[in-house]
């Protein structure tokens, strides 16, 4: 009989499964996870501590009606890992660290609920610190720093940054410069055909960009309102009935800005443009998709590292929030995307492995100082 190492040892049961994957796995290696309960307002949440070697960690809470437990403990491990590569790129003396509240937000969600959810995240004395997501809003956050001092995403009149998705598509503006550059050899999309799937929060702002840069805009958006409202605005855009049909549109750049899972086995065969680029959380669907990109001669612009706008701006907030300074910060998006673009040429990798490779070592470099 063989020997039983760690990697030989596979979970039994989902808990185990988390458990797996935090202590054994690549996608684990977290510094701390706590496990937080209030059973007279009803909080159960899960703070996830990815890392803390660039400064303390900041990610957002993500509020929702988990399945199980088990897949809350999930979902905090894999968007608190994604926050420190994320933050590390950004250029951010901050660690990565993510939150999630178990339940429906529509049905859990009370003052006292957050009263006590801000008192867990103050008893971490800063090692976390918190900001809003899928759930939370910046109303929450003000009651959370009732309670708590390493709260972000605050309204401004509480001395928080506003809007985050102002400069997230400012910073996707420069990453697409910066894809442009790459793959046409000039940092503008002046004369390109850009097609925006999503025309909400950054979609909006990120249309006003592309249009004062001269490119020809083509939007799609399930939601009337979306459209009209920037129809109304913007005259000269051309709307197209879905996703399907803007991908198929003949277009140089695309530019996903609605939900996760946007570049699949269905959409990337037939995508026409040289070039995506945008704002949504995790567009490859699956590990393999980036190199499916790359095999296709379709430069990708990793999404964690062009929508860091808005963790840019929410983290400006913990030296008292400066537009202008965190617009500056947010500006560097562009030499960050052409860095990660080198370094996938150099090293023959795909850009999002040498964006994660980029994040990787200057977590190193940190923990060796
Ligand atoms: N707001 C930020 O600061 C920020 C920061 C980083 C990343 N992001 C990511 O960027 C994306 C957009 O964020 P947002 O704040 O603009 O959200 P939003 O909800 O304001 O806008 C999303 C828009 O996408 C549309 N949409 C949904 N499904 C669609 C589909 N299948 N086809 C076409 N349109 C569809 C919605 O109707 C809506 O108008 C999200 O993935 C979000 O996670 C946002």
């Amino acid at each position: 009989m063989g020997v039983t190492t760690v990697t030989d040892v596979r979970p039994t049961s989902d808990a185990d499964g988390v458990l797996h994957t935090l202590f054994r796995s690549d996608q684990g290696g977290h510094e701390q996870v706590v496990l937080c309960q209030d059973r007279e307002s009803g909080l159960k949440a899960v703070i996830a501590i990815h890392s803390t070697a660039l400064g303390p960690a900041l990610g957002g809470t993500r509020f929702h009606a988990y399945a199980s437990e088990e897949e809350a403990v999930r979902d905090a491990l894999n968007l608190a890992r994604g926050m420190s590569y994320k933050n590390a790129l950004a250029g951010l003396d901050l660690g990565g660290g993510k939150a999630v509240i178990i339940g429906d937000p529509e049905v859990i969600k009370s003052e006292e609920l957050l009263l006590a959810y801000g008192r867990f995240v103050a008893s971490l004395g800063g090692r976390y610190v918190t900001a809003c997501d899928v759930g939370t809003y910046v109303a929450d956050m003000d009651v959370v720093a009732r309670e708590c001092q390493w709260v972000t995403g605050r309204s401004p009149e509480n001395g928080g940054a506003g809007d985050s998705s102002v400069l997230t598509a400012f910073g996707v503006f420069q990453g697409m410069r910066a894809s442009a550059e790459a793959a046409w050899g000039d940092p503008t999309l002046r004369g390109r055909r850009v097609g925006v799937a999503g025309v909400g929060k950054v979609g909006h702002h990120l249309v006003g960009h592309l249009l004062e840069d001269g490119a020809e805009v083509l939007v799609t958006d399930v939601r009337a309102e979306s459209v009209d409202r920037i129809k109304a605005k913007y005259p000269q855009i051309t709307v197209v009935a879905d996703t399907d049909a803007l991908i198929r549109a003949d277009l140089d750049v695309y530019a996903p800005c609605a939900l996760g899972g946007a570049l699949n086995d269905e959409t990337v065969p037939v995508l026409t443009a040289k070039v995506v680029c945008g704002a949504a959380n995790n567009q490859l669907a699956h590990p393999g998709v980036e190199k499916d990109l790359a095999d296709r001669g379709i430069l990708y612009a990793p999404d964690y590292v062009v929508n860091a706008g808005g963790v840019i701006q929410v983290a400006d907030e913990m030296h008292g929030f400066d537009f202008d300074r965190a617009k500056a910060k947010a500006t560097k998006i562009f030499d960050t995307t052409l860095a990660i673009f080198k370094r996938a040429e150099a090293d023959g990798v795909p850009p999002a492995a040498a964006a994660d490779r980029l994040a990787e070592q200057r977590m190193a470099e940190a923990r060796q100082r």
